[in-house]
């Protein structure tokens, strides 16, 4: 029954690829999209964050806030204030306090917990208007010498938008070995059930 929701989603999808030359980050990376997407709202999935919902997906999620503000919405979690410097960082007003929902005001990119406005994190779940590529076409390197998606997002946030949504699941790093035991196990313990 897996392989008969992968067919499906291969039914219903086409699939297209493009490659970014270099590695300058995150937001070059989004940039290399451009001639795909066009003026279009999307969707971003950062595949190392594995995410296990129990309704709707998190990009289903995010989709639904995106048709109710239309503007750019990033899927947040809160994590250890020790961890700061692992994530995008946001600081916000909460706007909507039964749906975890808030107006972003200021966002960093993996700042020290001394530095970070909360303990909100952005994973790897976005959904970004198209007016992005061109704010990400004269954002200057920042941490790490990389163009930072985060960076170009606090542009749209100081003209206030963006939404980030604290998503109902449960988020697993695989990008770290623990994360990747820990989300095997998970999924192994549903199959058991
Ligand atoms: C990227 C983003 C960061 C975000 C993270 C989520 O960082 O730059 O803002 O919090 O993904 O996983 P990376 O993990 O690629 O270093």
């Amino acid at each position: 029954h897996y392989l008969k929701e992968i067919k499906n989603v291969i039914e219903k999808a086409t699939f297209t690829y493009v490659r970014q030359k270099k590695m300058l980050g995150l937001g070059d990376a989004i940039l290399t999209a451009e001639p795909l997407i066009g003026n279009n709202p999307f969707a971003v999935i950062l595949a190392d964050d594995l995410c296990d919902c129990k309704n709707n997906g998190v990009i289903s999620q995010l989709i639904d806030i995106f048709n109710k503000y239309k503007c750019s919405v990033v899927a947040i979690e809160e994590i250890p204030l020790s961890e700061t410097n692992k994530y995008g960082i946001i600081a916000g007003d909460l706007i909507d306090n039964n749906n975890g929902i808030y107006q972003v005001t200021d966002m960093i990119e993996k700042p020290e917990s001394t530095d970070a406005p909360s303990n909100m994190a952005i994973i790897g779940r976005y959904i970004l208007t198209p007016d992005i590529f061109d704010i990400l076409k004269t954002i200057k390197p920042g941490l790490g010498k990389e163009i930072q998606i985060t960076d170009a997002l606090l542009t749209q946030a100081k003209k206030g938008k963006v939404i980030a949504y604290k998503f109902n699941g449960k988020r697993f790093d695989c990008g770290t070995v623990n994360g990747f035991v820990n989300a095997t196990n998970h999924f192994a313990a549903k199959l058991a059930i």
